[in-house]
């Protein structure tokens, strides 16, 4: 703050009566991130990986939907949440009265692990930079978690998302709702079981519209 007074008053003393400050364009941002993020080298798996999958949406979306990592759609087409998974979370946005391009939807990893394994620690270390930055773009009203892989690696903690979920949490002072990742639902067999989770991810999903100000009953 001092040194935003500092820089006002030594424009001042030279005159200048207008100050034209740099606003932000969020698409050319996320432009330039993706180009970033295009060329990364930063560990493995962007040996391994088809194309890159830096995410995509609303560049100043209500909703950020973080996964965990490319699967093998994913992979093949560079874009997130295509796959089975996908389908189910599209159904969900729609359920929100939302559609794909309301929202922004990215992943903690922007390369597919071999064999949708889960990203080891220094693939998430070198990617999550990308994420945080992509956050401080998108000023997204809420934050959404889907599966503890997301939640512990961007927020550094070990929660269990059977007892975490039904909690608001916080990233960068952005409210987060931690909830199931739609594969977690798509494995189950147990019909019962499956309707619990789809119950308890909608009832996160009210929360998260009434965050991100759009109420749906
Ligand atoms: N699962 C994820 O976590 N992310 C995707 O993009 C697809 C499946």
């Amino acid at each position: 703050m001092n040194d935003l007074r500092e820089i006002l008053k030594f424009y001042g003393e030279m005159g200048a009566e207008f100050l034209h400050l740099p606003v932000s364009d969020p698409r050319a941002d996320l432009a330039e991130l993706n180009r970033e993020i295009l060329q990364c080298r930063r560990c493995r798996l962007h040996e391994s990986k088809t194309h890159y999958v830096p995410g995509e949406g609303n560049p100043r979306p209500g909703i950020l939907f973080v996964g965990e990592g490319p699967g093998e759609t994913e992979d093949q087409f560079g874009r997130p949440f295509i796959g089975r998974a996908g389908q189910l979370l599209d159904k969900i946005i729609q359920k929100m009265g939302l559609e794909r391009q309301d929202v922004f939807i990215g992943n903690v990893v922007k390369c597919r692990p071999p064999n949708n394994r889960e990203p080891l620690k220094d693939e998430v270390d070198a990617c999550l930079p990308f994420l945080r930055r992509q956050i401080a773009v998108l000023r997204p009203r809420v934050i959404v978690c889907l599966g503890k892989v997301a939640l512990n690696n961007l927020l550094g903690t070990a929660y269990s998302m059977g007892r975490i979920r039904g909690q608001q949490l916080e990233f960068a002072g952005i409210p987060l709702v931690p909830t199931y990742h739609p594969a977690f639902i798509l494995h189950k067999r147990d019909q019962e079981e499956i309707s619990k989770a789809k119950w308890e991810v909608w009832e996160d999903m009210q929360k998260v519209l009434a965050l991100a100000g759009r109420e749906r009953h």
